[in-house]
């Protein structure tokens, strides 16, 4: 058995940061920030619109783009690092807001790399036959983590949600691989609020996103090239066989960077960062989700999808598309 996406969905807060709105908090400007990371615009969410909000919109969608009633959902897995609240989960949250009365709901936490976890996760459950559906969604209200007194990281995130359903199916394509390197966690890190000054009534730095960017870089061009051809081994497919690669919204130079490695061109590689910035687990079905939409995809194209990001954690899957 193999889990098919029978449908994509996606939900972005209505407020836009552009590039020009950051130079006026932070020394900074869009000439760099776009010439540095390829982003011009990031969402930002604003009063209801909190992370289950946002993953729930989303996960409606997905369905409404799948023809399936949440009652249909019998597996829902919520990738997030920003969380509304610890307890319940935000895949419980979802099921009570979407009314997925049949879900058996969990989150799971793997950064940048969530939703390539989830995926992988849903599909052991389906090729196990345990689950016959799932619902997967990568949801972040960043802008909560993010310091925005600090140029070097609140250039690059943005809110937003993306989800897909995955169907059963007797036949059909798919390979995973995953690696974490928790020896290197600490170029990426965010800590617990739970660490908040109680004597000055104040959250403390580390309770914001902190990188160490150039070693982010440095891991994401030299692994993400390095998984996608173990993957391609894995799959005994040729890198040409691919007709698209979609790598999580970080930066457009590792992007650029990855293809030139893997010896392909840029125009297999869809880039929308431009306008979300980087979602951690949500870029993902974002993109997919837009990229179904413009009707960019066709049936039968083998897609490759790959994270990575915080743990460290990397990875990289292999779908055919059957929408
Ligand atoms: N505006 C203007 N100047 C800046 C800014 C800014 N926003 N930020 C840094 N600079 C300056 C620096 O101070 C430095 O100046 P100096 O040369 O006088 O010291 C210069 O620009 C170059 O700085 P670098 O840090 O070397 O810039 P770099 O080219 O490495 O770009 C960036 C920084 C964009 C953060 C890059 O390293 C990057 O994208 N890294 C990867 C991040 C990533 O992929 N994260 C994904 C995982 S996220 C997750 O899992 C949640």
């Amino acid at each position: 058995m193999i889990g098919k996406v029978c449908g994509t969905g996606s939900c972005v807060p209505a407020e836009v940061w552009d590039n020009q709105r950051l130079a006026e908090m932070v020394e900074t400007s869009d000439e760099w920030i776009r010439e540095r990371t390829g982003v011009a615009r990031r969402h930002i969410a604003r009063g209801e619109e909190t992370t289950v909000y946002l993953a729930s919109k989303a996960s409606m969608n997905a369905l409404e783009n799948a023809g399936m009633k949440p009652e249909e959902v019998e597996l829902i897995i919520a990738a997030t690092i920003s969380p509304d609240q610890i307890m319940p989960s935000t895949a419980c949250e979802i099921q009570k807001n979407i009314g997925a009365v049949n879900a058996t709901c969990f989150d799971l936490n793997a950064a940048c790399t969530g939703f390539l976890f989830a995926l992988n996760t849903a599909q052991a459950y389906l090729s196990q036959g345990i689950y016959k559906t799932a619902l997967i969604v990568g949801a972040e209200t960043l802008s909560n983590l993010t310091n925005w007194k600090d140029r070097s990281t609140c250039i690059l995130f943005g809110d937003g949600a993306g989800a897909a359903v995955l169907k059963a199916e007797e036949t059909g394509i798919f390979a995973q691989v995953t690696h974490s390197d928790g020896e290197k966690g600490g170029v990426l890190t965010c800590t617990s609020r739970n660490r908040i000054d109680y004597e000055n009534h104040a959250a403390a730095p580390e309770t914001y996103m902190q990188m160490d960017g150039k070693e982010v870089f440095k891991f994401a061009v030299s692994k993400v090239p390095e998984a996608i051809d173990e993957l391609l081994e894995k799959a005994q497919m040729d890198v040409q066989q691919i007709d698209h690669f979609l790598l999580h919204q970080a930066n457009e130079r590792i992007i650029r960077s990855v293809a030139k490695r893997l010896k392909q061109s840029i125009d297999k590689f869809p880039i929308n960062m431009e306008e979300y910035g980087n979602t951690s687990s949500a870029s993902i079905p974002i993109l997919l989700d837009n990229l179904n939409r413009a009707g960019a995809l066709e049936k039968g194209d083998k897609i490759i999808i790959s994270g990575f990001g915080a743990g460290l954690s990397y990875g990289a899957s292999l779908i055919e598309w059957q929408k």
